[in-house]
């Protein structure tokens, strides 16, 4: 059992959970993460450690409450328990010094961005941040993520906070400069999101890292659920990933096979409206 010591709400369905979990926070590095159950028998739920506390022995979760478990998982009251959290798991953060870097964060995916760029400032890396979002309500970490970058820039959809439209805008402006054009990019957050940044630094040869969330369910390389195609080659996210090169991902495929159970997600989301659901309760 893990005891949630804090749920904070960032943005609209999206909750920051601080849990004591010293050997994860102990053994993790950047860019892997955990496999949770709320509950036993309960769908088993991919999380990127998004920061870890040795000393108070703690990870933060940040979770989009967009299905039932996941919905479940955020009503997790302060003092109340999340039964497994099991990590970490995938490959750690690939981090070196680059001339410059990068970094993009699309919505939700900025919360699995930050520890990348934790741990790029902390070689020594000048950082641009990009963070994108629907609207200025949801534009995440701005402060954690200003303190880690040489210059933050944000883009929303609707023009409510930062530059009118998307991140792809603001990384082909910085290319055209030799001064500002990086020599790495690391993106996160919705799959054409990815893809139209992979698209933008092909030409230019600038290598881009992105990561990427496939479904997942053991987490182990075992079930073959987080299947993705990297270079023609069959990869699993879970044990090669969760971080690609970006200009070799089949975002298509990826696309596909995360509407694979889109159906069962949405009765499971209308059952849990429903009176029957004790989920959350
Ligand atoms: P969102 O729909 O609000 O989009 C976030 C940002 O991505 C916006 O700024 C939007 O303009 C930008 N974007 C979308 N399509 C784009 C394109 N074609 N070109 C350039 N920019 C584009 O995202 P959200 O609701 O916060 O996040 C949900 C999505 O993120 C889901 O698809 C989820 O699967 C994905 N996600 C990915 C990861 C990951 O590890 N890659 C982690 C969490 C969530
Ligand atoms: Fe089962 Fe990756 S989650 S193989």
């Amino acid at each position: 059992m893990f005891e949630v010591l804090e749920n904070e709400i960032l943005a609209p369905e999206l909750h920051k959970l601080t849990v004591k979990a010293p050997r994860v926070a102990l053994a993790r590095k950047a860019g892997q993460f955990v496999i949770v159950r709320a509950d036993v028998g309960d769908e088993r739920i991919p999380l990127t450690i998004g920061d870890a506390d040795v000393a108070s022995g703690t990870i933060s979760l940040f979770i989009q409450a967009v299905g039932a478990s996941t919905r479940k998982l955020v009503k997790i009251p302060v003092g109340g328990f999340i039964r497994d959290v099991a990590g970490p798991l995938g490959q750690p953060t690939h981090i070196e010094k680059w001339e410059r870097v990068v970094c993009i964060g699309g919505g939700v995916g900025t919360a699995v961005l930050y520890p990348l760029v934790k741990a790029l400032a902390q070689a020594g890396n000048k950082i641009t941040t990009i963070i994108g979002a629907r609207s200025a309500s949801f534009v995440i970490l701005e402060k954690e993520l200003t303190a880690l970058s040489q210059d933050l820039q944000i883009t929303t959809d609707d023009g409510s906070r930062g530059l009118k439209g998307q991140v792809t805008r603001v990384l082909a402006e910085l290319m055209t400069n030799p001064e500002s054009s990086p020599s790495a990019v690391f993106a996160v957050g919705p799959g054409p999101m990815m893809k139209a940044v992979a698209e933008l630094t092909r030409a230019k040869k600038i290598p881009t890292i992105v990561s990427l969330n496939p479904i997942m369910i053991d987490g182990t390389g075992m079930c073959g659920g987080c299947r993705v195609d990297v270079g023609g080659e069959v990869k699993f996210a879970c044990v090669d990933g969760p971080e690609f090169d970006g200009h070799l991902v089949d975002f298509d495929l990826l696309r596909d096979r995360l509407a694979t159970y889109r159906d069962q997600e949405r009765k499971a989301l209308d059952r849990c409206s429903s009176d029957k659901c004790k989920i959350g309760s």
